[in-house]
């Protein structure tokens, strides 16, 4: 067997940079907030950092929108502050993962002022240009901010695709010329240290060769809706060149945005992972993003996941991100939100795949709300009232109980949560039992004992009775976990006759000792038990 790399082992933590913490009083999260932040992450135990994008931008898209691949926003700092970042962070073994935005540009991309010169520029075919057809749009399809996909250029008479905003133009990925731009760019960042990327829509880079029109259908949830402008198979052949390009480097890794719509498509996340050497490393499934609060749903997810992934490829588990609701938002539960995020958090921690955090996940943090007048996430602006946006789940770090929850001296970029009294990193620290602390000694003991980061798991109690329980087996090492989503107690009888230990409970003390795993579960109670010894 392979030996175990830190991306399998490790738990990677999000920052929307913007929102992280601000250093010099814009209102804005910079790399030099990241920076001074860096002890706290240090104390939490996470392995690397997924920075959400910091390259040059106009902020249409708030960094999804690049123009200039190879420098740093000037709202975050410089290439000096980065290079800062990358070796300070070292120095707390922590890793630095960039998100790479390539499926698109910002229409002020060089490149794309180029491409729009003149038909014969030669970047022409860097993006997607076509012509009218009947006097239209050359096809149906439909941009994932809303409208047509396709936008009139009446200097060159005709139309360049763009997926998201017009505003970001997408590349044409069947041009090899422009392939290889991507790839020096990506060594460019390899070479200053980064650890790996988070590739942006990967499933959405190649387009149908034909511009067929998309099916037209009446499900607003219908995969087919998107048949020909996403998923496109010859794509598998361009990420096994990119992973070439990532091979040639130690120790790097890749992970995947394989957006789908509800209720999540395991086997399209799982595709990307190639035979599980040849393409990325990981990828999301969004499919927990997804469920209701239920046991059963929970279980089917991790169910159908790892039945998805190649025999030599590893899964991956993330609860929230900065396009969805907060996961403690989404579970609702009204005064209980708060034991089900705990649960969640047990649950993210000990099942078998690589976690992954969203900056203030480990607070609690829930959506924030905000006036219609205070929105800034173009998606918010166009849907509002029917769809309020993102910025919801995207408002600042809360660092202590001083005004702005300590994220800025200025006037913060997005409100600023009205709970940050008592949920706010300062505070937490110092009440043992805070959600933090639980994030904290979940990622300690995942660390230290290997059935919890690349043990085997078992299922035990599969959603039953609104209860997952599974163990996690690593040679000798046992460990066994359960989680009851269920408001009521419950009971389970799981046989098991040993000597078990608590390790860890939201609702037990760490001295705890189990002849069985018979056990009275109080509502919503997450516990994680180890073996001990066997009886002779
Ligand atoms: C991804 C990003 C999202 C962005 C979109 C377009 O889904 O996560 O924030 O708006 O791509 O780049
Ligand atoms: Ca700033």
């Amino acid at each position: 067997m392979a030996e175990t790399l830190w991306w399998q082992k490790g738990v990677i933590y999000q920052i929307y940079p913007r929102s992280f913490k601000d250093s010099n009083g814009d209102g804005i999260g910079d790399i030099k907030g990241i920076i001074d932040k860096l002890d706290y992450l240090s104390w939490l135990g996470i392995d690397a950092i997924w920075l959400s994008p910091i390259n040059v931008s106009p902020m249409y898209d708030f960094g999804y929108d690049i123009s200039d691949y190879y420098n740093i926003d000037p709202g975050y700092g410089t290439l000096e502050d980065f290079d800062e970042l990358i070796e300070k962070a070292h120095s707390y073994k922590i890793k630095i993962i960039m998100d790479l935005v390539i499926n698109h540009t910002s229409h002020l991309h060089k490149w794309f002022n180029e491409s729009r010169s003149s038909r014969d520029n030669n970047k022409r075919n860097w993006y997607i240009w076509r012509d009218p057809v009947k006097g239209k749009a050359p096809n149906n399809w439909r941009s994932a901010f809303g409208g047509s996909a396709w936008e009139w250029d009446p200097k060159t008479e005709q139309y360049y695709l763009h997926s998201f905003l017009k505003e970001q133009p997408d590349l044409n990925w069947r041009n090899p010329d422009m392939r290889q731009s991507i790839y020096k760019m990506m060594r460019f960042w390899l070479d200053r240290g980064v650890s790996g990327f988070r590739l942006d829509v990967v499933n959405w880079f190649v387009k149908d060769e034909k511009f067929r029109n998309n099916p037209f259908t009446l499900k607003p949830l219908d995969p087919e809706k998107h048949k020909y402008s996403r998923n496109r198979p010859e794509i598998h052949e361009y990420i096994k060149e990119l992973r070439k390009v990532i091979d040639e480097y130690d120790e790097r890794m890749t992970v995947g945005e394989v957006f789908s719509l509800p209720p999540g498509d395991p086997e399209l996340s799982a595709s990307f992972l190639g035979d599980g050497n040849n393409e990325l490393h990981l990828a999301f499934d969004f499919s927990i993003m997804y469920r209701l609060w239920s046991a059963k749903q929970f279980y089917n997810y991790i169910k159908k996941w790892y039945k998805a992934i190649p025999e030599n490829g590893w899964s991956c588990h993330v609860l929230s991100n900065h396009d969805q609701p907060r996961g403690r938002s989404r579970f609702m539960g009204g005064i209980d939100s708060e034991k089900r995020a705990r649960l969640a958090a047990v649950f993210l921690l000990t099942v078998k795949g690589t976690p992954f955090l969203y900056y203030g996940e480990e607070l609690g943090m829930k959506n924030t709300q905000i006036s219609r007048r205070k929105i800034v996430d173009p998606l918010g602006k166009k849907y509002w009232p029917i769809y309020r946006g993102r910025d919801s789940a995207r408002t600042p770090m809360l660092w202590n109980s001083r005004e702005y929850g300590g994220f800025t001296k200025g006037r913060p970029w997005l409100p600023v949560d009205s709970g940050y009294k008592r949920l706010n990193v300062r505070y937490q620290m110092n009440d043992r039992y805070s959600i933090l602390n639980l994030y904290r000694e979940l990622i300690a003991l995942r660390k230290k004992f290997k059935a919890l980061n690349e043990g085997e798991l078992i299922p035990k109690i599969n959603g039953f009775n609104n209860i997952i329980a599974y163990f996690r087996q690593y040679e000798d090492e046992m460990f066994f976990v359960v989680l009851n989503f269920s408001s009521k107690e419950k009971k389970i009888n799981a046989g098991e006759r040993a000597q078990w230990k608590v390790m860890l409970s939201t609702h037990r003390t760490n001295r705890e000792y189990l002849t069985s795993l018979s056990m009275n579960l109080a509502p919503y109670e997450a516990t994680v038990i180890m073996k001990i010894c066997e009886f002779k």
